[in-house]
């Protein structure tokens, strides 16, 4: 029995080094996902010529986060039927295997920091190839300022900014993705890289000039600590229901938190406002309290008296709590 495989492994050996038998690992470049959600990274992998005996290989899955400083993390390990996760992919992930040659990674569920570059391995003694997939959420990009005022924050504040509205800084794709959508906006703001930019659509003379054209503009990379920008915060379709509360009077910040919580929810973060804009399509003309202390409302379709002629979320900025306003409210459900 030895021998025989022995005699196999050999001459799989000089087929290799004959360059008659390759492997081939295939995936598409790039898959994006809803958080909350699962995905399948999909990885397929084959030998030309096909194989006369199956060989054993071995699938393993490596992880680079988007703002990693280069360091790749275990994903699993599978040989046959046996697979090893790693880290927080623990009890999340596991292969596919729909077919021959399918080691696509199935993720389950997805949490909102798995976003980044996947590398799928396959080794069989012999050879070993990759391929990596990049794994986006679908989201939307949103400016934000502090409650302070505008370019007050640093970048570790502005991180933090946009944490609590429920979203991230933007990475340079996302801000970029959003210009090409439309987006339009003359403050600059901190991106996940350290960079300061804004992105222009129409150039005018308020915003930079004329001179130059249409793009994202950068002030390159500043310093994390003593500059002072907004920020462009990104946030993904989200499980749960952003509503605007039927209530019988107007309220001030203490009562608007206080009935989203009477009627079990809470007041909305601004990101999860964004996204419910954008993925659940909320169309409401009435200003309403979230939980930085802006006020702000959500259009689809401009009409006369909610705002300007274009679709987007309105801000009446950080008013005094003691105004009286609506409130959009937040629920989970599973
Ligand atoms: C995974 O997501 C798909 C839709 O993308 C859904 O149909 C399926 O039920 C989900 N599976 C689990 C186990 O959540
Ligand atoms: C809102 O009104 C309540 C009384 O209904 C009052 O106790 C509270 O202090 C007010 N909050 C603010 C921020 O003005």
């Amino acid at each position: 029995m030895a021998i025989i495989i022995r005699t196999l492994l050999m001459e799989m050996a000089m087929e290799m080094a004959m360059g008659r038998i390759r492997l081939h690992v295939e995936s598409p470049e790039t898959v994006s996902a809803v958080q909350g959600s699962n995905v399948t990274l999909p990885c397929h992998y084959r030998y030309e010529p096909a194989l006369s005996s199956p060989r054993r290989t071995r699938v393993k899955w490596s992880w680079q986060p988007v703002n990693g400083e280069g360091q790749e993390h275990d994903v699993m390990v599978a040989i046959g039927t046996r697979h090893r996760s790693y880290g927080d992919f623990k009890g999340r992930v596991r292969l596919r295997r729909n077919a021959p040659g399918d080691a696509s990674l199935v993720i389950n569920p997805l949490q909102s920091d798995d976003t980044g570059r996947y590398r799928c391995e396959i080794i069989d003694g012999l050879e070993d190839e990759s391929v990596t997939v990049q794994l986006e959420f679908r989201g939307v990009v949103f400016p934000y300022h502090s409650i302070r005022g505008r370019y007050l924050m640093n970048f570790h504040e502005a991180k933090e900014a946009c944490e609590k509205q429920d979203s991230h800084l933007a990475t340079f794709e996302q801000l970029y993705a959003a210009w090409e959508g439309g987006l339009d906006w003359c403050n600059a703001g901190w991106l996940m890289d350290g960079t300061a930019q804004y992105p222009v659509v129409v150039p005018r003379d308020a915003c930079g000039g004329t001179d130059l054209a249409p793009g994202v503009r950068s002030y390159g990379v500043r310093d994390k600590s003593l500059d002072r920008f907004d920020a462009f915060c990104f946030t993904s379709s989200i499980r749960g229901e952003v509503y605007f509360l039927q209530h019988p009077v107007k309220l001030n910040f203490t009562e608007a938190a206080e009935a989203c919580q009477n009627d079990g929810g809470r007041i909305a973060k601004v990101g999860q406002l964004y996204a419910a804009w954008k993925f659940v399509g909320l169309d409401q003309c009435d200003a309403g309290w979230l939980a930085d202390g802006s006020v702000r409302y959500p259009i689809i379709q401009p009409r006369a008296n909610c705002g300007t002629s274009e679709a987007g979320v309105r801000s009446f900025g950080f008013p005094p709590k003691h105004l009286k306003h609506g409130v959009y409210c937040y629920k989970v459900r599973w």
